[in-house]
C-alpha cells in the first residue's frame, strides 16, 4: 500500500479520525501502545448507535433472543477446555536485520500459499524455508528470518495470583462467546427459551497479534458483538444459510454499500469450526473480514460439559429428548465496523470552488444528528434565541450539539468532517418570524423552516 492511493485514503481517514475526536492512539502522550486505540467523544457516540443497532436488530426486536453481559475474567479451566491454551495461535519469525516480528501465514497468504491453522511448527517451517527467498521483511527489506514458532495468542494476566509462582495465570478473554457458553445452561434455567433460541453479548476480547496494523482493523484489545444461535443438532444448514443473509442484509441497513460487502467462505477453519464464512468490507486496501458466521457444532458445550463435569445437555420439552445443542455463532469486531462505516462514509467533493470532505453518516448512526448555531456569536439576541432553539431540540434530540465556534464557513466544514447530517442557523429573520434556516450535509441546499416544524423535519428527512 506503500505510497498508494490506498495508503493516502487511509492516512486520510486516520487524521481525520483524530482531528474530530473519533479515535486517538492509546496512550499517546507516553508515545502510544502498539494495537490499542481510544475513542474520542464522537468516536463514541458513533461506536454507541453501531452497538444500539446491532442490539436492537440481535435482542430487543427478536423472540426467544436473549442479551448477556459476562465477566471478562474466568476461571483458567474455561481457556483449556475451549482449546484456546493449545490451540490459538499464530506462527510468528523475527527478521534477523531488525528483529521485525511477522506472521507466517500472512506471509505466505501475500505470495498465494496457505499456512493450514492445523499444521505443526516443523510442517509450517517446511513450507516457509521452501519460500524463504519471496518473502521480504517489510521494514528493512531483508529475507533472513528466524525458524517459525507457533505464538500462543492469549493475554495471561496474574489476578489473584499472591504467590507470584506463576503456575496458574488468569487469561484474559481471547474471544468474547465464552461467556455465553458458560451461561447457556442459567439462561435456560431462568429463561425457559424453546430451542432454536439466541444468546447475544458484546464483551472485550484481548490477543497478543503478532503484528498489530491497519488502524484499529487489527488491536491487541478490542470489542466483539457475538451472536450464539443453539439449534438442534443436524439442523444447521438452512439456518446457517438464514443467518448469514440476515446479517449482510443488516449492514446494507446501516448504509454501508452493497459493492463494498461480500461473503468469503474459509479454506482455512478455527479448530472450533466445521464451517465459516466470513463477511468481508472492502477497507481502503482491499476486502478483508468483518464478520466471521462459524457452524460449530456442538463442540463449545461438549468440551464445557466434559471439562467442568456438569451436564450441559438441553432438556428438549416438546419431543422429550436431552442433547447437546449445536451452535451457529455470528462474531463482529466492533473496531472493523467502526473502521467499514467511516470508511464509506468518506466523501470528498467540491462545494463553493472549494475541496471539501464529509462524512456520508446515515442518519441513525451519526454521532451527531443536527448542530445548532447563531449566525453571529457576538449579537447577544441571536445567541439567546440560538440556545433556547438548541435546548428545545436537544430535548428530543440527545445528539444535537451547539457550535459557536468560528465563522459560519468553518463551522460547516467542522460538521461536514464530524458527518452531521443537519445544521441549523439562527439569524436576523428568525427574530421576525420563528424561521431557521437548516442546512443538509450532503447537498449543501439549505431551507428555511419553521421553529415549530424543525423537530419533525429533522427526524423525517
Ligand atoms: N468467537 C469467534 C471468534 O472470535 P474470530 O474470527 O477470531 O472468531 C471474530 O473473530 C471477529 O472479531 C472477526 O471477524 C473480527 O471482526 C474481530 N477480530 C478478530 N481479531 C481481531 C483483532 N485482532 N482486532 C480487531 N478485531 C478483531
Amino acid at each position: 500500500m506503500a505510497d498508494s492511493p490506498e495508503k493516502n485514503l487511509m492516512d486520510k481517514i486516520i487524521s481525520l479520525a483524530k482531528r474530530r475526536g473519533f479515535i486517538y492512539q492509546g496512550s499517546e502522550i507516553y508515545g502510544g501502545l502498539a494495537g490499542v486505540y481510544d475513542f474520542g467523544p464522537h468516536g463514541v457516540e458513533l461506536l454507541n448507535n453501531l452497538k444500539r443497532e446491532w442490539w436492537d436488530e440481535c435482542v430487543s426486536t427478536r423472540e426467544n433472543w436473549y442479551g448477556l453481559d459476562s465477566g471478562m475474567f474466568k476461571n483458567p479451566r474455561v481457556w483449556e477446555a475451549s482449546g484456546h491454551t493449545k490451540g490459538f495461535s499464530d506462527p510468528l519469525a523475527e527478521c534477523r536485520k531488525c528483529n521485525t516480528r511477522i506472521r507466517v501465514d500472512k506471509a505466505l497468504e501475500a505470495i498465494g500459499l496457505m499456512a493450514d491453522e492445523k499444521m505443526g511448527e516443523e510442517e509450517i517451517n517446511t513450507l516457509f524455508d521452501a519460500h524463504r527467498k519471496e518473502i521480504v521483511c517489510e521494514k528493512c527489506g531483508a529475507h533472513d528470518f528466524s525458524p517459525v514458532k507457533k505464538f500462543n495468542l492469549l493475554v495471561k494476566s496474574n489476578l489473584g495470583d499472591f504467590t507470584s509462582d506463576g503456575d496458574e495465570p488468569v487469561y484474559l478473554p481471547g474471544e468474547a462467546c465464552q461467556g455465553i457458553y458458560l451461561n447457556f445452561k442459567n439462561v435456560v434455567d431462568s429463561m425457559h427459551p424453546k430451542i432454536p433460541f439466541g444468546i447475544a453479548q458484546i464483551g472485550k476480547a484481548f490477543r497478543n497479534e503478532i503484528s498489530p496494523r491497519n488502524f484499529i482493523f487489527r488491536c491487541r484489545e478490542f470489542e466483539q458483538a457475538d451472536t450464539q444461535l443453539f439449534i438442534k443438532p443436524n439442523e444447521n444448514k438452512e439456518a446457517y444459510e438464514v443467518l448469514k443473509q440476515e446479517r449482510m442484509n443488516w449492514y446494507l441497513s446501516l448504509g454501508i454499500r452493497k459493492e463494498n460487502l461480500r461473503f468469503k467462505q474459509h479454506e482455512n477453519l478455527a479448530f472450533y469450526a466445521k464451517d465459516a464464512w466470513d463477511i468481508e468490507y472492502c477497507y481502503p486496501w482491499g476486502f478483508d473480514e468483518l464478520e466471521g458466521i462459524h457452524d460449530r457444532s456442538d463442540y463449545d458445550l461438549t468440551q464445557h460439559q466434559k471439562f467442568s463435569g456438569n451436564d450441559l445437555r438441553f432438556n428438549d420439552s416438546e419431543t422429550g429428548e436431552k442433547y447437546i445443542p449445536w451452535i451457529l455463532e455470528t462474531s463482529m469486531g466492533m473496531g472493523r465496523l467502526f473502521l467499514a462505516v467511516l470508511t464509506d462514509a468518506y466523501k470528498e467533493d467540491e462545494m463553493n470552488g472549494e475541496i471539501r470532505t464529509y462524512l456520508k453518516f446515515n442518519y441513525k448512526i451519526a454521532p451527531v444528528k443536527v448542530a445548532v448555531f447563531p449566525l453571529l456569536k457576538n449579537k447577544p439576541e441571536l445567541v439567546a434565541k440560538a440556545r433556547e432553539v438548541y435546548l428545545q431540540i436537544k430535548k428530543v434530540i440527545p445528539q444535537a450539539l451547539w457550535d459557536d465556534n468560528g465563522n459560519i464557513g468553518k463551522r460547516y466544514r467542522r460538521q461536514d468532517e464530524i458527518g452531521t447530517p443537519y445544521c441549523v442557523t439562527i439569524d436576523f429573520d428568525t427574530l421576525d418570524n420563528q424561521t431557521v434556516t437548516v442546512r443538509d450535509r450532503d447537498t449543501g441546499t439549505q431551507q428555511r423552516i419553521p421553529i415549530g416544524d424543525l423537530e419533525d423535519y429533522l427526524k423525517t428527512n
